[in-house]
């Protein structure tokens, strides 16, 4: 039974007002937050678990800047339920989490690992209790190392493999699950992943990237094919990680470097996704480096999708000079060294909705890193509620532009093992002593809880559009 909003103590919600932000928003919004199953879940070796490529990845001298792993992480696995009581605490109604491949399919083909399923029966049940809506991912970068070990997502077979576990994942939970995302942040995978070296597994070839791009989107669409065809029945979509590219000198020469990337980085993904081709300049650039595609595989990708979830945190410059400081030239950043850049969210919208027939949209990813300590008991965090209230203000602004977004998710819920950095970046609503696992909601999370309750109970009487567009 959720609280009043107004029986709130004074000092709950601290920071900008929730209020009026919350009446911007349709009283059907969905209001969650999010994690993944590696950055959170640790017992890495329990209960069958086989490993992942990250797992593999972390014990590479220098692979992580403290050295660290998702060993132990938030050690969710055995916290789960006093983490969705902290879910619960947020008055949020979804939460977005990823299934670990490898916990439940060890070696990626083959045996099915019944305990790792169980702890995900649990999660789900736990959140069904609370009236948290289940918003599930299948693939947040953890893939069983058997697999990789055959030549992962450089490898074709490894498209029939996901199809398989997304097939299976879909037989026990499609029921429950309040929708189903196929991958998350496919260019991540690809791209840091394969070309640049800095995320698992490691490899630099931009040939391989770009051919582990391909498989990923096929791998979805042919993973939405047997999920459909197994009549599943929950919500069907991609996760894409997208941010506005502005050039970052009017020269001619940065202007085209700011359409390529604009077209490694949004168009490849979503002109395969949602218009069955990869852009032609970005073709054209690749040369050799090309993906092989073979006949059939456009039509693949291009399934239906009945939503496209956006992960957004800052807009990117690009430019043919010395990559510009964005500390040196006095703007905002994020311990990320990201820069705060809501506006670019309400362009980023306008933009896919001018350029393409979207689905509903979820902003599946928002939030921010700063150097959160607690101090007798509280953490002060007034810098992320800030970043919080102007991002969700973007939002409001693109949905009253007409844009159909149907909910949002801070990034995260908990700090967590933030891949390549480690421990030190820290993006949780709710801050963790790594040593104790002792959980301290920040200043934020009341701030986020006094807003999710208000939009709840007292938001904007209209529901969200429903244009019902497919590509
Ligand atoms: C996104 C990832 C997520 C987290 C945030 C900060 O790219 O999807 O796992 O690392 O960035």
């Amino acid at each position: 039974m959720l609280m009043k909003p107004d029986e709130y103590p004074a000092n709950a919600a601290p920071g900008p007002d929730a209020s009026a932000l919350a009446r911007r928003f349709p009283g059907d919004f969905v209001w969650g937050v999010a994690t993944s199953a590696y950055q959170v879940e640790g017992a890495a070796h329990e209960d069958g678990r086989g490993d992942s490529i990250w797992d593999d990845f972390c014990r590479r001298p220098g692979a992580t800047k403290d050295g660290s792993s998702g060993e132990r992480a938030c050690d969710h696995y055995h916290r789960v339920g006093e983490d969705v009581g902290l879910i619960a605490d947020l008055g949020v109604n979804a939460y977005r989490f990823s299934i670990a491949w490898p916990r439940v399919q060890p070696l990626g083909a083959g045996a099915w690992n019944e305990k790792g399923f169980e702890f995900y029966d649990r999660l789900i049940d736990g959140l069904l209790e609370r009236s948290i809506a289940p918003y599930l991912t299948l693939y947040h970068w953890d893939l069983p190392q058997a697999l990789q070990e055959g030549g992962g997502w450089v490898n074709r077979d490894t498209v029939a493999r996901f199809a398989d576990y997304a097939a299976e994942v879909a037989r026990r939970f499609g029921g429950r699950a309040a929708s189903i995302a196929t991958h998350n942040e496919p260019w991540v995978v690809a791209i840091l992943g394969h070309q640049a070296g800095i995320f698992a597994p490691g490899l630099k070839s931009q040939k391989s990237a770009m051919q582990v791009a391909h498989h990923l989107l096929l791998s979805h669409g042919v993973a939405l094919q047997a999920l459909r065809a197994q009549h599943c029945t929950a919500p069907l979509g991609i996760v894409l990680n997208q941010a506005p590219i502005h050039a970052a000198t009017d020269s001619p020469q940065d202007l085209a470097r700011a359409r390529l990337d604009d077209g490694l980085t949004i168009r490849w993904y979503m002109d395969a996704l949602l218009r069955g081709g990869y852009p032609e300049d970005v073709l054209a650039y690749l040369g050799e480096d090309a993906p092989q595609v073979e006949p059939g595989d456009m039509e693949a990708i291009w399934q239906p999708l009945d939503f496209l979830g956006i992960n957004y945190y800052t807009r990117n410059l690009s430019g043919t000079g010395v990559p510009l400081d964005p500390v040196k030239s006095g703007k905002e950043v994020t311990d990320m060294g990201w820069e705060v850049y809501p506006g670019g969210l309400t362009e980023l919208l306008l933009r896919l909705r001018a350029d393409y027939c979207l689905p509903a949209l979820y902003i599946t990813e928002n939030g921010a890193a700063y150097q959160d300590r607690v101090v007798r008991g509280r953490v002060v965090d007034s810098d992320r509620i800030r970043y919080l209230h102007s991002h969700i203000a973007a939002l409001a602004d693109a949905l009253e532009s007409g844009v159909d977004v149907r909910g949002y998710f801070v990034w995260s819920l908990l700090d967590n093992f933030e891949w390549a950095d480690g421990y030190a970046k820290r993006f949780g609503l709710v801050h963790v002593d790594y040593a104790t696992q002792r959980r301290t909601p920040k200043d934020s999370a009341h701030w986020y809880r006094a807003f999710c309750l208000r939009a709840r109970t007292s938001g904007g009487a209209g529901s969200s559009a429903a244009n019902g567009a497919r590509p």
